[in-house]
């Protein structure tokens, strides 16, 4: 455990893309620390209240795909969720925001950080005269080590910290209150409706008024009914909140066409077929394709954009959705990017 948490004790050199889709170089330097002199940090060894927390939802701690020796670093580089796309669109979003802060640092929350967190940083990095103040959440403690000490934030990140733990439950953190930004890469397409019900709960209290929650995931088709993720996989329970905090905080059910079917939906099957295919087409080693298309097909059960917003509206957020369908992108039509503002004065429905 120790030689996976303590990052001094781990090379992660050979898993990380050579440039990251903002075209930062990511190995041309020895980075010890910070390049910046700011404070970066990871905490691992959690506390023991988070600890059980963990112990008992179910949760991709250790999913090959993230792992050290995994294979999520050429999805980025080849851009196949669109990464780069996605940060376009993060830009135009985050300017009000950052504008608005005047002097002021920008904090930053992102769930789910990994352990390249390019689509932020290269956000982050297109406004050099501003301060960010960055907390990152990553459940695996090698995406916490290498994010913590390897990755390149930009100069203009004045302060960094990752944390270990369960972004979905922003309660057992050590994470402050209120963010101008909260920000989301690929991640919420393995929650039910009402774990995203949970999250938005807690975000629109995490959120300062006018500030921003930007999500860049996979989306299933608005036409096609919902996919309910199984309750286990591989013998493990696949919750990301535990029901009794669902229930105390009133989480509804949300009626939603489902698709309960035995055979595997036609769009799923696309999904997985034009990643696998694309990973091939640029280059992947067909193991890592392989790695990757199994973990689409056990753990991705994504609501649809209309969904996703009714949900979001239901907390206060004005979400706009941005589609790439027209993208030449092949992953296009299944990911998609909202900008989800928080107003700084409450709306009377
Ligand atoms: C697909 S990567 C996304 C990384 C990055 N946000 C991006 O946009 O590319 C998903 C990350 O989510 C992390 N993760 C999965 N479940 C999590 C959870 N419940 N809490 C925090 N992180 C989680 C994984 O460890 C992995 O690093």
């Amino acid at each position: 455990m120790r030689a996976l948490t303590d990052p001094a004790s781990i090379d992660l050199r050979h898993m990380v893309p050579h440039r990251v889709p903002s075209g930062l170089p990511v190995w041309d330097q020895e980075i010890t620390g910070s390049r910046s002199g700011r404070p970066l940090t990871g905490s691992s060894g959690l506390p023991e209240y988070s600890q059980r927390r963990l112990a008992r939802v179910g949760r991709m701690r250790r999913e090959e795909l993230f792992s050290r020796s995994g294979f999520y670093g050429f999805l980025l580089e080849s851009n196949v969720l669109l990464h780069r796309e996605a940060a376009r669109v993060a830009l135009d979003a985050f300017r009000p925001v950052v504008l608005a802060q005047g002097s002021k640092p920008v904090s930053v929350l992102d769930l789910a950080c990994g352990g390249w967190p390019v689509t932020i940083a290269e956000v982050m990095a297109a406004f050099p005269h501003v301060e960010f103040q960055y907390t990152g959440i990553d459940i695996n403690p090698d995406q916490v080590a290498l994010a913590a000490n390897r990755f390149p934030f930009p100069e203009n990140v004045v302060g960094c910290r990752i944390v270990e733990g369960n972004a979905w439950d922003l309660s057992a953190l050590d994470v402050d209150d209120r963010y101008s930004i909260a920000f989301s890469g690929m991640n919420l397409h393995h929650g039910t409706p009402r774990e995203v019900w949970f999250l938005g709960n807690q975000l629109k209290g995490r959120i300062q008024p006018g500030g921003l929650f930007f999500s860049h995931d996979v989306y299933r088709p608005d036409s096609e009914p919902y996919r309910p993720r199984p309750e286990t996989i591989d013998g493990e329970s696949t919750r990301l909140v535990e029901p009794d905090r669902l229930a105390s905080a009133g989480a509804p059910t949300l009626h939603i066409e489902q698709d309960r079917g035995v055979a595997e939906p036609a769009w799923r099957i696309d999904y997985v077929q034009r990643m696998y295919r694309t990973l091939l087409a640029r280059g992947a080693d067909p193991a890592g394709a392989e790695s990757t298309a199994s973990h689409m097909r056990s753990r991705d059960y994504p609501l649809s954009t209309g969904e996703f917003c009714n949900i979001m509206e239901s907390h206060g957020f004005i979400v706009h959705v941005r589609r790439y369908d027209a993208s030449p992108e092949p992953l296009g039509p299944f990911v998609a990017s909202c900008a989800l503002t928080r107003p700084a004065r409450a709306i009377n429905p």
